[in-house]
């Protein structure tokens, strides 16, 4: 009886661990994606804040001129490698990103650098302090911006 014992619960053991581990694993590629999704969003939306405030000083004079070379340094750092916050398959379940990305992922990593070299250019035309050159630079950023999301993300 107390072998028998032993054994039944060795057996449940067994399938709880077996269950419990296919049940893991597949939490975890749902996990997975949801948390590189989040991650991104939030990424983009961090790039989108230091547009917003660059925007704010450069086209509307907000006086926070001395802030610019560090929202234009998140900006490089932030672009420095968007096509690693599309893994193949991060296109589900609660994204904009559309599948078109992946079957043109060429197109997509060139036109990732576009907005990381443009950032870069407009950093360090605030770091030169040529502020004849702000405009133009975040005009050129915010279209390579644009470029991207008019084609891969969706409305
Ligand atoms: C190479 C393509 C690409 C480039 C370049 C790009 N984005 Fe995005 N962006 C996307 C995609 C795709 C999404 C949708 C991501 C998702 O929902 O998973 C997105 C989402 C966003 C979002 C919404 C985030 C949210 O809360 O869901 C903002 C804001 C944003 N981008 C701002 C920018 C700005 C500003 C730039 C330029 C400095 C930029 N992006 C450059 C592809 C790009």
């Amino acid at each position: 009886m107390k072998r028998s014992a032993r054994l039944f619960t060795a057996a449940s053991v067994a399938a709880t661990l077996t269950l419990g581990l296919g049940a893991t694993s597949s939490v975890q590629a749902f996990d997975e994606h949801e948390a590189t999704i989040d991650y991104r969003q939030g990424v983009m939306r961090a790039i989108g804040g230091n547009m917003g405030s660059v925007a704010a000083v450069v086209i509307d004079g907000a006086d926070y001129a001395g802030n610019l070379k560090m929202h234009t340094q998140q900006l490089v750092d932030l672009t420095h490698d968007i096509p690693s916050l599309f893994p193949e398959g991060s296109d589900f379940p609660d994204t904009d990103a559309r599948e078109a990305i992946w079957d043109n992922w060429d197109r997509y990593v060139e036109l990732s650098s576009d907005s990381r070299d443009a950032a870069r250019a407009l950093h360090a035309a605030v770091e030169a302090g040529d502020e004849s050159e702000y405009m133009i630079r975040f005009r050129n950023l915010g279209q390579s911006c644009q470029a991207c999301h008019d084609d891969f993300r969706r409305d």
